[in-house]
């Protein structure tokens, strides 16, 4: 059996590509319209350089940090995702994975698994709200994550519906039940790990978290049905939301100064600098490129995250020298899960934080609060900046 540690992220997505059937690795793969803005998001990374010393080394390396109040070994944390169909103990298998290396994870409000069982499994679980329903049925949501343990909200509002795919959308099961199985079969059955870690305990693709706790979850597309229906959030929504919930908040989804000061005026603790990882317009430029604008004109207000594009420790290191005091990663664990359940993700989190302290030793520094541009070649016109 070949060995089941990864050097890198490529492979844990060269294997997760084997062992899942292709509608499923699809749908991780994602990205809207042409996937100019998923392209972007990794070619700006591969774009900046580095400036590495020749001696005078720290002999060692502070990689910790916090966000929204959780102290965390590195600052890598784990971006939320919905309807992990890539392994059985799905968004559990991830929490447990983020508590074992000492860091913190979002919660999808599209995740597969109770938030109960969740924040069980990591007590650092940020819960992350969509704008869907009625005010009531957001606060019950809410009341039900802090319940739970749950110690942070992360609001993502940038979705607008957009589904053409130049590359084939994938199609996604209502449930995986046996019907689905068989239609599944053809690809299925050429997957037989997947399909095996999957016949011993057959999920549905439901999202328990819409609903209170011991309510029948809603399937899928019974939620996605009812964001649709619901009214896009205005600037009051969301400070609507963030006055009800008491604890820090992060607006996840901001791509132009303009929002980003407003999300400072309607008091987030953190934003992420996001496009959803290329699903939503298509088009955005890749978040490190807007990163250092925002970092710049929010940074001192609120913590700047950044996510999209991180596939390796150098990547958490620029976004850092550019100003972000954390990143969140989305594929990367997904490859991870798909590759190896837990050990898979744990295997990712290795990876981002041992290449993160390779480039903290090689630029010189003792700790990754000393990392900035000058540690950068930066090209010129890299950056860019939406709004005012
Ligand atoms: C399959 C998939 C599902 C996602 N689901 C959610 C979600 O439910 N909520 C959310 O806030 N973001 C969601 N995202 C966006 C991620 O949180 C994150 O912004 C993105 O994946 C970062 O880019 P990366 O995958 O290049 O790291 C999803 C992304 C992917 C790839």
């Amino acid at each position: 059996m070949a060995n089941p540690w990864f050097e890198t992220v490529a492979e844990a997505q060269r294997r997760a590509k084997k062992r899942l059937p292709k509608s499923v690795y699809s749908a991780l793969l994602a990205g809207t319209e042409k996937g100019i803005t998923v392209e972007d998001n990794l070619a700006a990374f591969a774009e900046l350089g580095l400036a590495p010393h020749t001696a005078g080394f720290a002999p060692e390396r502070d990689l910790s940090t916090t966000v929204m109040g959780q102290d965390i070994a590195f600052p890598v944390i784990i971006s939320p995702t919905g309807v992990q169909a890539v392994h059985p103990d799905g968004e559990v298998a991830v929490a447990r994975a983020a508590a074992a290396r000492g860091t913190a994870i979002g919660l999808s409000s599209f995740a597969s698994k109770p938030i109960e069982e969740v924040a069980a499994a990591n007590p650092k679980t940020f819960f992350q709200m969509y704008w869907v329903g009625t005010r009531e049925q957001m606060l019950a949501r809410m009341e039900r994550a802090k319940k739970a343990g749950a110690v942070g909200v992360i609001a993502t509002t940038d979705w607008s519906f957009s589904y053409g795919r130049d590359w084939g959308s994938p199609v996604i099961p209502e449930s995986i039940d046996l019907k689905t199985m068989i239609k599944m079969a053809p690809e299925a059955l050429t997957r037989p790990r997947w399909l095996k870690s999957f016949a011993r305990h057959i999920p549905d693709l439901t999202v328990p978290n819409m609903v209170a706790p011991g309510e029948p979850p809603l399937t899928f597309f019974g939620a996605y049905g009812q964001w649709m229906g619901s009214t896009p959030p205005s600037w009051e929504d969301i400070a609507w939301l963030r006055e009800h919930w008491d604890g820090p908040f992060m607006l996840k989804g901001v791509s132009r100064l303009d929002d980003a000061k407003r999300a400072v005026d309607v008091g987030v603790s953190a934003i992420s600098v996001s496009n959803h990882g290329g699903n939503n317009l298509d088009g955005t430029p890749a978040t490190i490129r807007l990163l250092p604008g925002i970092a710049e004109a929010v940074g001192d207000q609120v913590e700047v995250l950044l996510d999209g594009g991180v596939r390796r420790g150098s990547d958490v290191a620029k976004a850092l020298a550019l100003g972000a005091k954390a990143v969140m990663v989305g594929r990367a664990y997904l490859w991870g899960l798909a590759a190896n359940g837990q050990a898979g993700v744990e295997n990712v989190l290795d990876l981002l934080r041992d290449g993160l302290g390779a480039v903290v030793l090689g630029l010189g520094h003792s700790s990754v609060r000393q990392l900035s541009p000058a540690d950068l070649v930066i090209p010129p016109g890299f950056t860019r900046e939406l709004g005012t």
